[in-house]
């Protein structure tokens, strides 16, 4: 969710931290309450189609693979990419049966991949140094009428849950991997930066923008379509 892959050190500390831990990470991206609802809502708002391809960046351990080859259909195509070995492994090791799912080792700042109808990252972009960038060129890919959806955690500005932004700010101190930790300062600051940025930029290069705050505000969604060029 946090730790930064802008920088070599940051990239090659959070390519170990999700291969070490890809197992764990993995119980956790499936098992916390109210996580595949978020899934499932991510998906909804991607809405891919029958046939189509969607290529999911940062798809660590492959959570929402199966609900993507569920709504492309045996004529579909997806296609995860993740940097970390580990988590490529447990993703493949999860989709290995199925002919239309491929996993591959990469870097989602710079996608092995010409084109897609439909891309998405869960809890990515706040790994990202330029976020915006980032984003900009994934929509690039997509064709009039594609879609993009990121889903992501950052703090809550809703009032009555703003204290529990407290436990939020350990939780992203204890989760970034060890190397792209800060040493001092919130945290949480450079995370909400980034996502906000990404999703500045979906809004900005999109149409028919959808966006929800949801899990008491610390999760944010937001998808767009691509407008005729
Ligand atoms: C918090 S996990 C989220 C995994 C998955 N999207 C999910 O919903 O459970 C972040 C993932 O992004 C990957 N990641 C971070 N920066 C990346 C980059 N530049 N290229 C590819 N993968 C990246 C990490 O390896 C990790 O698996």
């Amino acid at each position: 969710m946090s730790g930064e892959s802008d920088e070599s050190g940051g990239t090659a500390a959070a390519q170990s931290f999700y291969t070490r831990y890809a197992r764990l990470y993995d119980a956790v991206a499936r098992n916390t309450p109210g996580v595949a609802r978020l899934r499932g809502r991510l998906v909804d708002a991607l809405d891919p189609q029958p046939g189509e391809t969607v290529v999911e960046m940062g798809c660590g351990t492959g959570a929402n693979l199966p609900a993507l080859r569920d709504r492309v259909g045996p004529s579909g195509r997806v296609v995860g990419l993740d940097f970390a070995p580990g988590a490529v492994a447990l993703a493949r090791e999860r989709t290995a049966r199925w002919g239309n799912v491929a996993v591959a080792r990469a870097d989602a700042r710079h996608p092995p991949v010409d084109a897609a109808d439909r891309v998405l990252a869960a809890f990515v972009v706040g790994m990202l140094g330029d976020p915006a960038d980032t984003v900009r060129d994934w929509v690039a890919l997509l064709p009039p009428g594609g879609r993009v959806a990121l889903l992501d955690l950052a703090r809550t500005t809703r009032p009555l849950a703003r204290p529990l932004n407290l436990g939020f700010r350990a939780l992203v101190a204890l989760s970034a991997p060890p190397g792209t930790r800060r040493r001092t300062g919130d945290p949480t600051r450079a995370l909400d930066r980034r996502v906000a940025a990404a999703h500045r930029a979906v809004r900005d290069a999109t149409a028919s923008v959808a966006r929800s705050t949801h899990a008491a505000g610390f999760a944010r969604l937001v998808a767009g379509r691509v407008p005729p060029r």
